[in-house]
């Protein structure tokens, strides 16, 4: 089983990473799992130019690190995503990535299962939650939890115990769902209205203008 874990802040050692990391090392004592923690401050990222190129050959015109890291996603069976807040909103970095590493229209996440973790001071930290959840939602994969932590000034997260429960039990949660195949019905249900109702047809509309994403979806057995 491979899991990777993307911390969206910059801060290596920060609040959302101190939540990752504990979900780090107990999905480690599974003697099944590969896990690997990617942090956005070693990644070598440009902005989306918006030019559609990777709609068309499925791959981004930058050679900077984006499209191993899609890789590492498209081949493992579980993704962690974790962002601070930011203006009620994730951070830069982590949207770079939701902008370049290929989710939503070639439907990166199909059949994987997912976990959010968001972190946050004083207001908007749902906000943030609710972003990163429609993405895994829009790109194909089942949410098996979420962790949105309200870190207050000067105090260690992990110092409470609440929290300390509830990331054992969504890290439980998932691992058990991508062991047995869990299905999740209704979320099933609403990515295959999104899928066949919303992003399918228009990008059968869009014709050989869309040729990288159709192969995309070819290689994951979408079409
Ligand atoms: C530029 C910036 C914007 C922020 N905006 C918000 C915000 O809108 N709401 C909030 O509650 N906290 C906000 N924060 C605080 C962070 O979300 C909070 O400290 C978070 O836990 C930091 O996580 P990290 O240590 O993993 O970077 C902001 C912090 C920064 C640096």
């Amino acid at each position: 089983m491979n899991i990777v874990i993307i911390n969206g802040s910059h801060r290596k050692h920060g609040a959302t990473a101190q939540i990752l990391n504990e979900m780090y090392q107990r999905l480690k004592q599974y003697r099944d799992v590969e896990v690997e923690m990617i942090h956005v401050a070693d990644l070598e990222l440009k902005y989306c130019v918006g030019c559609g190129t990777c709609y068309k050959t499925g791959e981004c015109i930058f050679k900077d690190d984006i499209e191993n890291l899609s890789w590492k996603i498209e081949n493992a069976d579980g993704i962690i995503l974790g962002s601070p807040t930011y203006a009620s909103n994730v951070s830069g970095q982590m949207k770079v990535i939701i902008d370049r590493g290929h989710f939503v229209m070639e439907q990166l996440l199909y059949g994987k299962y997912a976990i959010s973790v968001t972190t946050y001071e004083n207001y908007g930290g749902r906000d943030t939650a609710k972003i990163l959840n429609r993405l895994l939602a829009y790109s194909g994969a089942k949410i098996s939890g979420m962790i949105v932590s309200r870190k207050r000034f000067q105090s260690d997260l992990l110092e409470d115990a609440r929290l300390k429960v509830k990331i054992k039990k969504v890290v439980h949660r998932f691992y058990h769902d991508i062991a047995g195949k869990r299905k999740y019905i209704l979320q099933d249900m609403k990515h295959f209205i999104i899928f066949r109702m919303g992003i399918r047809p228009f990008v059968l509309r869009k014709g050989s203008q869309y040729d990288g994403v159709m192969k995309h979806w070819k290689r994951r057995g979408m079409i």
